[in-house]
């Protein structure tokens, strides 16, 4: 891991080299080494001498107060270390109040009654990907449901070709965990490439799809401009072909080892969304950047100006501060709401979907598959990155 010195505004104590991207505890057990980082800093702030130098929250509170606090906290830069690409990630990179003139459109297309519309074909797609493989009595649930669910259910909503589905799944793999900018350059390329078509093709003929959706939306009462569909797209191909695929994935590995809770949501399937949210809370694992817009006190700590933020949501959601017992499951827990979607104005728009997905999922699989149980010959691996990601997961029933 290369590392750098300690500026003289960071206090010799909260120095640490951490490196998000390629710390080797995260291929092994990413919570547990979320755990140890957290009792190592009980301050919630240190300072990573990796990649150029970068503070990490890890801190419940400073993470909501820094997540809500755009006009010093920006988000025009999430990599580390910052790198302003040509093109913008829609909405995620633009800052309020520019931000709300875009999110707003988009919330429509991801907002509660529109997601209500879509519970029988995510009910009846889980029991197509249940039917395939309730007879082998185990799998290896990330190929066989955790990546086909959300992925083939967001390409048909987007209108992308699912015969593409597993070359871009591993677009969104790949780019995610790259360690470097110029690593990843290749796959956004690829990415850009293919909406560029997409883009064209619709513009000449709309179909029944969101890009079609995304091309004729206004945007601050003018149409929207190719290169912002294009920057839409862009934040919605990764976190539709990634994130609830590591969500089920947290999901189900827990449930494997709980045989209790599989019967408690087979008997009472009305507790799946309490499930869901304690289940995004113990397994937080989207993790994102913010970059100081200028000179900055925080925490009586000097920060500033240019300085990146690693903002850790999967730490934040274990401050022992703000849940007790952070590590255990609880479906009874009083306290803050979880951060896994994050806080503040760019708070998860896919958050809806991601849940009731997850809700089905669970309720679905555990009426039909009996006692699910990990592999234990072949444990789950692991993906590091700022999406902590599972790449295998062995279970049996
Ligand atoms: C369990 C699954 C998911 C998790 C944990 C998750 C997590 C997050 C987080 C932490 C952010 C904030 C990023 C930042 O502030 O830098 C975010 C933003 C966003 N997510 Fe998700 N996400 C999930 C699923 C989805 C899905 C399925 C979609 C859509 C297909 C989606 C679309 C978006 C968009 C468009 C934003 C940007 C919001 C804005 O900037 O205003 N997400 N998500």
């Amino acid at each position: 891991m290369e590392t750098g010195s300690i500026p003289p505004h960071v206090p010799q104590h909260l120095a640490y080299p951490f490196d998000h991207q390629l710390d080797p505890l995260f291929k092994i057990d990413p919570h547990k080494r979320i755990s140890e980082i957290i009792e190592q800093f009980p301050e919630g702030i240190f300072y990573s001498t990796c990649r150029g130098g970068f503070w990490v929250i890890t801190g419940y509170n400073a993470y909501c107060k820094i997540a809500r606090n755009p006009a010093i906290f920006s988000s025009k830069s999430l990599v580390i270390p910052p790198h302003k690409s040509s093109s913008d990630s829609i909405p995620i990179t633009i800052d309020p109040p520019q931000h709300a003139k875009y999110r707003a459109p988009l919330m429509a297309a991801f907002g509660p009654a529109k997601v209500q519309t879509m519970q029988d074909s995510i009910r009846t797609l889980i029991n197509q990907l249940i039917d395939q493989v309730i007879d082998q009595r185990a799998c290896n649930f990330i190929e066989a449901v955790a990546e086909p669910l959300p992925i083939i259910f967001f390409m048909q909503l987007m209108g992308l070709p699912l015969e593409r589905k597993e070359e871009f799944r591993s677009w969104a793999v790949e780019a995610l965990s790259c360690a470097s900018e110029a690593e990843r350059l290749p796959y956004l390329k690829k990415v850009d490439a293919l909406f560029t078509q997409i883009i064209t093709e619709r513009q000449q003929q709309a179909e029944n799809d969101l890009i079609s959706q995304i091309i004729a939306m206004q945007i601050d009462a003018r149409p929207i401009t190719t290169d912002e569909v294009q920057g839409i797209c862009r934040v919605l191909f990764f976190a539709g072909l990634d994130t609830v695929v590591n969500a089920i994935a947290y999901g189900i590995r827990h449930l494997a080892g709980s045989a209790d809770l599989q019967q408690n949501i087979r008997k009472n399937p009305e507790i799946a969304p309490a499930v869901v949210d304690e289940m995004l809370r113990c397994y937080s694992f989207v993790n994102t950047g913010r970059m100081l817009t200028r000179d900055f006190e925080f925490q009586n700590l000097q920060l500033k100006k240019g300085e990146m933020v690693f903002l850790c949501n999967a730490a934040a959601d274990r401050d022992p501060l703000a849940f007790k017992n952070p590590e255990q499951f609880d479906l009874d827990r009083e306290g803050p709401r979880h951060v896994a979607f994050n806080t503040g104005p760019h708070q998860c728009i896919g958050s809806n979907l991601a849940r009731m997905e997850l809700k089905i999922l669970y309720q679905e699989w555990c009426k039909r598959i009996e006692n699910f149980h990990l592999d234990t010959e072949s444990p789950p691996t692991f993906i590091s990155g700022v999406v902590l990601g599972m790449q295998n997961l062995h279970i049996k029933w």
